[in-house]
């Protein structure tokens, strides 16, 4: 399995260096959206998008834009997050975040463009017409207001009053598990799945999503910064599962979460990769 996921992120790591290489006047911008998007990063939603393509009976090949385009959706929603009128945090990846090293209003930018890129991406893909109006859609909805861009507002607004559980649920299902849905679904679209191997992947990335953003609110409080390449403490005045029910029942809950992911594979003929990916996200310290 480590061998499977470090081939994805390799496969992954190639197709966006090739990315951006213009020569024009604005090459600053590229610089600093290649400096993000090739700082490393665990390519985890790119690599589910190729995983769930080929358990649906496609090439991981055939799904390699739709993989980018999450990934650049990603890496631009890290550095506006980052940003000082956001989380203001000074180390992403193991590096300077963007905005420290190109000032702000090229943070912004390079955002911008990721984002934009990733649609024009997506209309890359080798795949019929269909496939690729459905990929906008899904990743589209997924990212925007009702999804990542309304999970991030409803996380700031949480900065100021006190939440309940259900509040917090809400603003992970959005801001981290949106995503996560779209990179599960953008493979098995990619490779002209069932209706019923979509429901599996959106069970699949539900409790994915959550484990993974309870995990990354245990080790903002546990965690190694070295190892996670960004601060940790970070969250001392954010609403987080590990502010509502403390680390060790957040522990539980990542059992439970990842056990719910697994489950949701039993109608897959081969799914022992993407069983692999949850439990090592489950143990994972960075
Ligand atoms: C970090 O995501 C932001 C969250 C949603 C918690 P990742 O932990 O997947 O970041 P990279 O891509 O590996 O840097
Ligand atoms: C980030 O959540 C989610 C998005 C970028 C959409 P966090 O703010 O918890 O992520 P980290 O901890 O900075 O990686
Ligand atoms: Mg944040
Ligand atoms: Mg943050
Ligand atoms: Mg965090």
């Amino acid at each position: 399995m480590k061998n499977k996921l470090r081939s994805y992120q390799t496969d992954i790591d190639a197709y966006l260096a090739q990315c951006f290489l213009e020569d024009a006047p604005q090459k600053e911008l590229f610089e600093s959206m290649r400096y993000s998007l090739l700082a490393g990063g665990k390519r985890l939603r790119g690599a589910l998008c190729l995983a769930f393509c080929e358990l649906c009976g496609g090439k991981a090949s055939d799904a390699m834009e739709f993989a980018a385009a999450v990934e650049m959706v990603h890496c631009y929603s890290l550095i506006h997050d980052d940003l000082p009128s956001m989380d203001n945090d000074d180390f992403r990846r193991g590096k300077p975040t963007n905005h420290r090293v190109y000032g702000e209003a090229k943070a912004i930018l390079a955002g911008d463009g990721l984002l934009t890129a990733a649609f024009h991406r997506l209309s890359m893909a080798r795949l019929p017409a269909e496939r690729i109006v459905k990929a906008v859609s899904t990743l589209a909805f997924c990212a925007g207001e009702l999804g990542m861009v309304g999970g991030q507002i409803l996380d700031m607004d949480a900065e100021q009053r006190p939440c309940t559980a259900q509040d917090v649920y809400d603003i992970q299902s959005r801001k981290t598990g949106a995503l996560i849905c779209a990179a599960c679904l953008l493979g098995v679209i990619a490779a002209g799945g069932t209706k019923e191997q979509e429901q599996a992947a959106d069970q699949y990335a539900r409790s994915l999503g959550l484990a993974f953003q309870i995990r990354d609110d245990i080790l903002d409080v546990v965690g190694d910064a070295e190892k996670l390449g960004k601060a940790t403490g970070a969250d001392d005045k954010k609403n987080t599962f590990v502010r509502i029910y403390g680390v060790a029942r957040c522990e539980e809950m990542v059992s439970e979460e990842t056990e719910k992911a697994i489950e949701s594979l039993r109608s897959f003929d081969a799914p022992e990769f993407l069983i692999a990916v949850a439990r090592e996200m489950e143990k994972r310290d960075h």
